[in-house]
């Protein structure tokens, strides 16, 4: 089974990735790994801290001689602030004059609601793991889930459909979005410039006026195969799962499968993917005219494109902050600010990459198993000749 954890504080000394269940034999590229990372430090909107952070996969075990070994894998990385944080949050007790309390709770982040929960005084402790700093280790860890899910032909990559008012009307093709995410420079990572300036635009007036915006992403997961997840028993189900994976990433308050949002207000004939049979042959001869159920049904994969939308609130930390309450004193005060992001539309969906790719990558493992990449590829061939006779 794929299994995996996260450790690290957002000003601690790094961030550590734990992956345990991938097959040996499986090639690491650890330029991808660390292009993944670079492309969850980018768009514009973002503060200071991505300036300091060069984030780069240091991987202590379970690859050796460029490949697994199908030990578990442990990846580190380097926070490059911890020079300036040393003494407000060493591990020895230290000086507590240095250290940086965070004295007045931000509304809509963990502050609040972390300090009553684990008796903290004020919310520094919080912030350092609540922060989605933490959301860097599941993007190194999802990159080596995408190296394997390649290996068996499948890609995940994801796309700006929308911060705050300014929205991309269209649907986006693959090859549109696989365009996008090879830039070399991010801007919003929409894949029509026109959107992609209205969306620039909405950053900048939240810059001008000391806001913040959210939006909407999406992630689409390409040849998949039909069968992986099932309905045979409630916590299987592919849609459940990758809800809550998308889900379970900071600022994300919804999620989508295809069209579901839509459809809730629409008649069944306008929403359904009619079913056609063809000669070409993907994984089947079987066909769709659209792909409104996102790939996914009855919580199992169709052979369409799986595509899962991410709905991001904004960001909690604002310039002009929002009315407080001093932790100490219990008097009405500004929330605290702390050098932040603005807009983190683009950086959320690179991360809910990392999510799809780790649930998939443990779907197929699940169907196909193997300990090492030749019996995962044995297994993964017969079944897709068993597709192609259906
Ligand atoms: C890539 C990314 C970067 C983020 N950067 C910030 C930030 O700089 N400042 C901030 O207040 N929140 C930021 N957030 C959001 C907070 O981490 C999140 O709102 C907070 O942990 C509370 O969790 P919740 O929004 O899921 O309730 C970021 C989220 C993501 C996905």
């Amino acid at each position: 089974m794929l299994r995996y954890f996260t450790s690290g504080e957002s000003h601690g000394e790094a961030l550590v990735a734990f992956l345990s269940g991938l097959p040996a034999g499986l090639q690491v590229d650890l330029a991808f790994v660390d292009r993944e990372l670079w492309r969850r430090q980018q768009g514009y909107g973002r503060g200071g801290r991505m300036k300091i952070e060069t984030d780069k996969a240091h991987i202590l075990s379970g690859v050796r001689q460029g490949a697994t070994i199908g030990s578990p894998i442990a990846v580190l990385l380097e926070n490059k602030d911890w020079k300036n944080w040393q003494e407000a949050l060493p591990v020895e007790p230290g000086s507590p004059e240095k250290h940086k309390p965070v004295a007045s709770p931000r509304p809509g982040h963990a502050d609040l609601a972390g300090a009553l929960k684990y008796n903290f005084p004020e919310a520094r402790y919080v912030l350092e793991r609540a922060s989605a700093r933490e959301s860097a280790a599941r993007v190194a860890a999802g990159a080596l889930a995408k190296l394997f899910l390649k290996e068996l032909g499948i890609e995940v990559l994801s796309h700006v459909v929308a911060v705050g008012g300014a929205v991309l009307a269209k649907e986006a093709a693959w090859q549109q979005i696989f365009e996008a995410c090879a830039r070399n420079e991010i801007l919003l990572n929409c894949t029509d410039a026109e959107a992609e300036q209205r969306m620039k635009e909405e950053v900048d007036k939240a810059l001008r006026t000391g806001d913040s915006v959210g939006g909407i992403f999406e992630v689409v997961a390409h040849n998949v195969p039909p069968g992986l997840g099932t309905y045979a028993q409630w916590d299987e189900r592919l849609d459940g799962l990758l809800a809550g994976a998308v889900m379970s990433l900071q600022a994300v308050k919804a999620v989508e499968i295809g069209a579901g949002v839509v459809a809730a207000t629409s008649l069944g004939s306008s929403v359904h993917d009619e079913i056609g049979y063809g000669a070409e042959h993907r994984f089947t001869g079987f066909t769709r005219a659209r792909n409104n159920a996102g790939g996914i049904e009855g919580g199992v994969s169709n052979g369409e494109e799986i595509r899962v939308r991410g709905y991001l609130k904004p960001i909690s930390t604002l310039r002009r902050p929002l009315q407080s309450v001093d932790f100490a004193t219990r008097e009405p005060v500004k929330a605290a600010y702390e050098r932040s992001d603005v807009c983190v539309v683009p950086a959320a969906g690179v991360a809910a990459e990392a999510m799809v790719a780790l649930t998939l990558a443990r779907c197929a493992l699940e169907k196909f198993g193997g300990d090492s990449m030749q019996e995962t590829r044995r297994n993964w061939n017969g079944y897709l000749e068993q597709l192609k006779n259906y």
